[in-house]
């Protein structure tokens, strides 16, 4: 059995691809802190309870185990905090990195998949996306995705190690079983803030920016679904496992949705009324990021179940109505 070393894999989107793993046969070993990570999401393969800023937890789990490969989910990923604090995201998601990477040198594992980001594009020039346009990060959390990219191309070059950088998108849904969900604390996405609103007549919603060069003024975004994204992982882990070259891949769904058009939708799905109010821009966010994922649809055959805005919002609700009711 192939063993796999999940950094971050209590989180959301690393909780999905260890059902994915646990379902085609792997054995996940999660290493996370559970700073921000769930104790809930841990139901499948063995947890290690380490902290990536100290490089002999990272030792001992590639001791105990002989990993096949790993896959790199932990990291802090909210744009507005990288902008307060950028040198809590240049220490917990570089010197991280480095950290785990000099591991895997060290014990000859030389087998990475990294959760990058849509945020290492800044603002596009051309919609969609394609993997080949310029990045230019305008915040400091894509500044640091984009860094480990390169490190990655470095390490690729130097020591043979081989990786495949996913650029995440914006990640939404659940698991369809709803044995797993997103559960950020604290919670700062637009679509659990959304169905929160609709649960609770109390709540409403704040729309970050109504003046964006786009067709109602708010920001456009394109979403996918979390369980897409763990399948692209197996395929990522598959063909990496069968000894194919670096490379790097979009996922989305290349389809922008206003973050009014998310409300409505949301409106559709749950059959409530949700309160929106106008609040000035975020900083940090581009007007409009989508995505093209042809590469990955062509070279690894990825095909996303989930490629409808609504489908992908009842499996968030379904898991937001039995978690938080
Ligand atoms: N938004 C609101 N109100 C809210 C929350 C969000 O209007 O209460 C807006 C944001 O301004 C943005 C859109 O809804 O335009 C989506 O925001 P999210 O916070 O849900 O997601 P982001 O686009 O900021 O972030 C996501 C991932 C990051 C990734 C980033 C790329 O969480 O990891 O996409 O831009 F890097």
């Amino acid at each position: 059995m192939k063993i796999i070393l999940v950094t971050g894999g209590a989180g959301y989107i690393g909780s999905h691809v260890v059902k994915e793993l646990h379902k085609k046969g792997y054995k996940a070993v999660i290493f996370d802190n559970l700073s921000r990570g769930n104790k809930f999401a841990l139901k499948w393969g063995d947890f290690v309870f380490g902290d990536l800023n100290n490089i002999s937890s990272i030792r001992k789990a590639f001791s105990d185990y002989s990993f096949d490969a790993v896959m790199h989910f932990a990291s802090y990923a909210y744009v507005g905090e990288s902008m307060e604090n950028p040198q809590r995201y240049y220490q917990n998601n570089v010197v991280t990195t480095l950290n785990l990477l000099s591991c895997m040198l060290e014990f000859n594992v030389k087998k990475i998949i990294f959760s990058s980001s849509c945020a290492t594009y800044g603002i596009p020039q051309r919609i969609p996306i394609t993997e080949s346009h310029y990045q230019n990060p305008i915040n400091p959390y894509g500044q640091t995705k984009l860094i480990i990219e390169k490190i990655l191309l470095d390490f690729n070059n130097a020591y043979d190690l081989k990786y495949v950088s996913l650029r995440y998108f914006n990640a939404a849904g659940a698991d369809p079983d709803c044995e797993i969900g997103e559960c950020h604390i604290p919670e700062t996405h637009l679509i659990p803030l959304v169905l929160d609103a609709a649960l609770n007549e109390k709540k409403h919603i704040k729309v970050f920016g109504t003046d964006y060069p786009t067709k109602d003024g708010t920001c456009i975004r394109d979403y996918i679904h979390v369980t897409d994204l763990a399948n692209a992982h197996l395929l990522s882990l598959e063909y990496l496992l069968d000894g194919n070259v670096s490379d790097i891949f979009n996922l989305g769904n290349n389809a922008g949705f206003s973050v009014r058009e998310v409300i409505d939708t949301a409106m559709m799905v749950t059959k409530q009324k949700i309160d929106f109010i106008s609040e000035k821009r975020r900083d940090g966010d581009p007007p409009i990021l989508v995505g093209s994922a042809d590469k990955i649809k062509d070279i690894l055959r990825w095909e996303p179940k989930f490629n409808c805005l609504q489908d992908i919002i009842k499996t968030a609700w379904k898991w937001h109505l039995k978690t938080y009711k």
